[in-house]
């Protein structure tokens, strides 16, 4: 695997393989990799000749008091982790490469709607750093395929919009989430957990099992629901951030005669802000 950190060099690697005729898959990434970007990769390979990785904490995407500072770093265990997983490129550029003249640029990528509830509304102005990065990186890399997981539902809803409203010849394939055994959705933020706090943090999934079943039953009762299923969340010792019946793809509010729903939440367990969601379809 060859890592880069200069535009030029990505694009005479990704050229090249294109003047073969070779497909190309990118599976973008913040770094701090776990056995969830790994299944990305592995998908990837599914779907194209050449699987191109990117590391980039981007600081677009993070609020004022966010931790992008305290954000783990960890290059050469994540180049062994991709190595192992047969990732042809890696992509690991500096904020000064991807943002030349400093977060000030001028053109933003916003995708209203699908962004506003949920993290949006707890992270304002978050899915817009996601949207302008990924369409950057899309734009450099120039991938006939991208995968992205489900655990990040909004931002996969969002990135989907992005490309269908700007035509961008780009199929995306979202990956089912990755767990620990104890139900925990993998994530790099995880590593912030107590080993208390990992026993208590399963305490999400276990509500969002629950509400899910209520809705199978036939509950539409959405804001009773939700208050219960935080109540639980909290009673476990997180403190809930948001719980969200939504719309499976448009993420508005849901019609009693919608029958694909996402339960999206968000809870804070010590210092980690965990997210997870599940998918429902009711009669
Ligand atoms: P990051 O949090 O590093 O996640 C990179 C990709 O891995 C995302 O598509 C995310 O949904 C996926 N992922 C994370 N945990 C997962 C799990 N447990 N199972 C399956 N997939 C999982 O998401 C970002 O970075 C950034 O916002 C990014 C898209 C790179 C833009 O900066």
């Amino acid at each position: 695997m060859k890592t880069v950190n200069e535009i030029t060099a990505l694009r005479q690697q990704v050229n090249e393989w294109r003047q073969k005729g070779l497909k190309i898959a990118f599976v973008p990434t913040m770094g701090n990799l776990h056995a969830g970007h790994i299944a990305l990769v592995e998908e990837a390979h599914k779907h194209a000749d050449k699987v191109v990785a990117s590391i980039f904490i981007n600081p677009m995407q993070f609020g004022a008091n966010e931790d992008i500072d305290s954000y783990p770093k960890t290059l050469s265990d994540d180049q062994q982790k991709l190595i192992a997983a047969n990732t042809d490129l890696l992509f690991t550029p500096s904020a000064d490469i991807i943002y030349p003249k400093g977060l000030a640029q001028q053109t933003y990528i916003e995708v209203p709607d699908v962004s506003e509830g949920s993290c949006g509304e707890s992270r304002p102005g978050h899915f817009r750093g996601v949207a302008t990065i990924v369409c950057k990186l899309f734009n450099l890399v120039q991938p006939d395929i991208a995968c992205f997981g489900k655990k990040d539902y909004q931002q996969l809803q969002v990135i989907q919009t992005m490309v269908e409203d700007l035509s961008m010849p780009i199929s995306i394939i979202g990956v089912e989430t990755v767990r620990e055994a104890s139900g925990l959705a993998m994530s790099s933020r995880n590593g912030y957990l107590t080993e208390q706090e990992k026993a208590m943090a399963p305490a999400l999934r276990k509500a969002l099992l629950w509400l899910a079943k209520q809705l199978e039953q036939g509950n539409q009762d959405y804001p009773a629901l939700s208050k219960q299923a935080a109540g639980k969340i909290n009673l476990a010792g997180l403190n809930t951030d948001y719980i969200d019946i939504r719309h499976a793809r448009t993420l508005v509010q849901p019609k009693p005669t919608d029958k694909e729903l996402v339960i999206l939440a968000a809870a804070h367990c010590g210092k980690a802000r965990l997210i997870d969601n599940l998918q429902v379809s009711v009669n």
